[in-house]
């Protein structure tokens, strides 16, 4: 599509954002960020210093974002509340950044003429699939089960939306479990990698979610960041992807790589016991394919292993006054991803729509 081009990433100074930075600076494009340093951290930019232009800023305030988008061909929507777990108690903060921020980001891309957005969609919209929908295709039905899944979700349909009214040239990925070094170390407890690295700088167990046989679609951090270039270079526009390996792995076999004990803690509701992404679309449409395997991907994360150090160090305890909330809401809630049209007529098996204590709330009592 074009040789050198001017890209702008928000949530630049975030994981995945930061090794996407990498690639494309030594591809030898111009690189600007937009971030507001909420999870990011300058540290993971450092080694791009004189390389990469910064506006710190919030992508929730457009007047602050929108010149910034001016003279820029390519725009890759990363910036985002992240963390699954906090959505549950913050659904304000994740609406503002994830759905009316990218409603600002595809904005300002629309008026500024922009080439292609291209986003980093979240494969947690196809909630927690039946047999049938395994490997997950991009048209399985999507039924998110928490605030963050929904805010992402909603984030990709204003893209799309933005796509098909206004003519801007989209691509959203549904990235899967992502990881490698700079995953998020943030205070709040959060993904698999960070909270197992940091627990075994410690010399902790590693607190596993259930009994570990669930598995996950990991996929490395610089596969991610290939898609990511390869869908904003490409000619394919207004399509969704999902970004995997369609190679899903136990918790347990992570363990096992990891080494040292473990000690398993409550299965949280509202997760799937599996995800597993079908990537025949992006493989055949793109041209994309993940190049680095499960064990090669974790023997690079542990020579990283430095970058944990601060890295809050979580106990069973600590985790479960931090997933309290969790829970509280959406224990016994598991909506069905199945037929979802079906379920207006199901109200029996539904239960209130507000628990009690929340209605009492909204009626100021
Ligand atoms: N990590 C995964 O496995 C995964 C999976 C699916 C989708 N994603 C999506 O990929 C993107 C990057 O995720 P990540 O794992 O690198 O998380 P991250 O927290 O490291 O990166 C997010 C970045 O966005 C910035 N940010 C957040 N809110 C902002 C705001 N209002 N204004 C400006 N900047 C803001 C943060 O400071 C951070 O630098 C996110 O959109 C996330 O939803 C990640």
């Amino acid at each position: 599509m074009m040789q050198k081009a001017n890209v702008l990433i928000t949530g630049g100074a975030g994981f995945i954002a930061s090794h996407l930075v990498d690639l494309l600076v030594s591809q030898g494009h111009t690189v600007s960020i937009i971030d507001n340093f909420s999870t990011g951290r300058r540290e993971n930019l450092l080694h791009q210093e004189g390389q990469v232009h910064i506006l710190e800023a919030d992508i929730t305030d457009f007047n602050a974002i929108f010149s910034y988008f001016a003279g820029k061909d390519i725009v890759f929507h990363l910036a985002a509340l992240a963390d699954i777990v906090p959505s549950i108690v913050n659904p304000r903060g994740y609406y503002a950044s994830n759905v009316m921020g990218t409603m600002n980001v595809v904005e300002a891309a629309r008026l500024c003429g922009i080439k292609k957005v291209v986003y980093a969609a979240s494969s947690s919209c196809y909630g927690i699939p039946t047999e049938e929908f395994y490997p997950t295709s991009e048209k399985a039905p999507s039924s998110p089960q928490y605030p963050y899944a929904l805010t992402k979700y909603l984030g990709e349909k204003t893209l799309l939306h933005w796509g098909k009214v206004y003519d801007l040239a989209v691509i959203s990925l549904r990235l899967f479990n992502v990881y490698g070094p700079r995953s998020r170390t943030s205070g709040t407890y959060g993904a698999v990698f960070g909270v197992f690295l940091a627990q075994k700088l410690d010399g902790k167990p590693y607190t596993v979610v259930g009994d570990g046989n669930q598995t996950r679609d990991f996929v490395y951090v610089t596969d991610v960041a290939e898609a990511f270039t390869v869908a904003a270079f490409s000619n394919v526009k207004n399509e969704i992807f999902n970004v995997g390996t369609g190679d899903p792995q136990s918790i347990n076999k992570l363990v096992a790589l990891l080494g040292g004990k473990k000690v398993n803690i409550p299965k949280r509701p509202g997760e799937p016991d599996c995800t597993w992404a079908d990537i025949h679309k992006i493989k055949s449409m793109l041209g994309w394919q993940p190049k680095v395997s499960f064990e090669e991907g974790v023997g690079k994360i542990l020579e990283h292993i430095d970058y944990w150090k601060e890295a809050p160090v979580w106990t069973p305890e600590t985790i479960e006054k931090a997933t309290e909330e969790w829970f509280k809401y959406l224990n016994g809630r598991e909506l069905s991803t199945i037929h979802p049209e079906k379920r207006s007529d199901e109200g029996s098996t539904l239960r209130d729509p507000l628990p009690s204590g929340l209605q009492d709330e909204r009626l100021g009592k």
